[in-house]
């Protein structure tokens, strides 16, 4: 949790148009694998454009709780890691805040570890489902201990003698528990393999081979990736500058596409193609997204984005592409009020566990601001009205979820009348930049 005890109220109203170019922090994902395959590895790390949310220092405070020294100096952060198989015992309860990522790929390093975790979190991460991560732990030989029933966190981890590599297929479309399950592997003899039907984003992959690690991917027949990871080999530090966040990216985007008038400019996002969703589904409502000056930013290529105001058409979006702009629904739905006719969202299970219930959240937020929707078990349909007449007036409950607060105060910007979030404290998990960077583009948002 933040420090303040209690909720800090949000208001967004429509103000002028928004204009100039805007940095959006370092990609949460990258961040987080940044500090912990650091504190793992062998030597030092460098890592510069870090995302200093709480999610992700979070991160750093259980690496150095398991003997990871990280510093913070001017720009760079520096991590002399610990060394493949070497984690030590954390003497305390690792925190993870309101982070899932933070607290499921920790799980998947520490599980295989002859030794005692404990995760505790705030109140959204310990509502939400652990087991996904446990299952495959299980079968590797860690043990649960006092878990809260239905594999909720607070809960506690003791890994095995020695662990047992797996296959394992993954059940749900997750990064995180493919993450979890290749981490458990760098510390287990042999082979361990996930094999994933749908793909999803491939951080995890791409940066341990990064770090030296003995990992291969290939792909069936069916499409399935089979990824296969060596254990015990020795990983070594290096340097990384971590690129501009797309699912930050994603609100200074749809913002300026909605408010009338707007040019924004968002530099160096990352355009990893298992993260671009959002924006191939804006370019097919019609917006107006120049892509320049891409790049490759360390084995990342990136991008600036140059949006313009745009009259946008609903569309329905493929149940296919839903792992590539997972974490962007909220923000999609929030375009999507402002478009000539209905978007159809489907294949969305996977909101329902986020931070948040997340189709609900956006449900209930989209109903008290006079937009139309209708939620099904896994799928959103959200009829828009351009030019926003109408619409706002309501006070939204974020359920302790950053991207709910930060999507509902975009809607602000261009409905007709302000936009309430009960709580935006969360927003400093993943973009604590958040108010100042609108701001600066011109955005009208007051916190009580
Ligand atoms: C993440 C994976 C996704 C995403 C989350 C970050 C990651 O979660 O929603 O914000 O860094 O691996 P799931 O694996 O639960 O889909």
């Amino acid at each position: 949790m933040t420090k303040d005890a209690s909720p800090v109220p949000a208001t967004s109203r429509r103000a002028g148009p928004l204009s100039g170019t805007a940095r959006v922090p370092g990609d949460k994902s990258i961040s987080h694998r940044s500090l912990m395959f650091g504190g793992l590895a062998s030597g030092r790390t460098r890592i510069t454009g870090l995302l200093e949310g709480e999610d992700v220092l979070r991160t750093g405070e259980a690496m150095k709780a398991m003997g990871a020294h990280i510093e913070h100096a001017g720009d760079e952060w520096i991590v002399d890691g610990v060394g493949n198989g070497c984690l030590l015992e954390a003497a305390e309860p690792l925190d993870f805040g309101n982070a899932g990522t933070g607290a499921r790929l920790t799980m998947g390093l520490v599980g295989t570890y002859d030794m005692k975790t404990r995760f505790v979190g705030d109140a959204s991460l310990s509502s939400r489902p652990m087991g996904r991560v446990l299952a495959p732990l299980r079968q590797m030989g860690t043990q649960v201990l006092d878990a809260v029933p239905g594999d909720r966190m607070p809960l506690t981890l003791a890994g095995p003698k020695h662990a047992a590599p797996i296959t394992y297929r993954v059940p749900m479309a997750s990064a995180q528990v493919k993450s979890a399950v290749l981490l458990a592997g760098l510390n287990t003899p042999g082979v361990t393999t996930v094999i994933e039907p749908v793909a999803t984003r491939d951080h995890t992959e791409k940066m341990l081979a990064g770090f030296g690690a003995a990992i291969e991917v290939e792909v069936d027949g069916d499409g399935a990736r089979h990824i296969r990871i060596q254990g015990q080999t020795r990983l070594q530090g290096r340097d990384i500058a971590v690129p501009g966040d797309p699912s930050s990216a994603a609100f200074p985007l749809v913002a300026a596409l909605i408010v009338p008038g707007s040019d924004v400019t968002i530099a160096n996002v990352l355009m990893n193609p298992t993260r671009t969703g959002l924006i191939d589904t804006l370019l097919e409502m019609g917006a107006s997204i120049d892509i320049l000056d891409r790049r490759d930013a360390g084995g990342e290529e990136v991008a600036d984005l140059r949006v313009r105001a745009s009259d946008l058409r609903g569309v329905t979006v493929p149940p296919a592409r839903a792992p590539f702009m997972i974490d962007e629904y909220p923000v999609l739905a929030v375009a999507a009020a402002f478009a000539e006719g209905d978007t159809v969202m489907d294949g969305l299970d996977e909101l329902r566990v986020k931070e948040s219930d997340r189709l609900a959240a956006v449900a209930r937020g989209l109903e008290a601001n006079g937009v139309a929707c209708s939620e099904g078990e896994a799928s959103l349909v959200v009829s828009g009205r351009p030019g926003g007449k109408g619409l706002g007036g309501g006070t939204v409950a974020t359920h302790l979820d950053h991207r709910i607060a930060m999507s509902f105060l975009v809607l602000g910007m261009a409905s007709e009348k302000p936009v309430t979030v009960d709580d935006a404290r969360m927003i400093a998990t993943s973009f604590p930049e958040f108010m100042v960077l609108m701001g600066q583009l011109g955005a009208a948002i007051d916190q009580d």
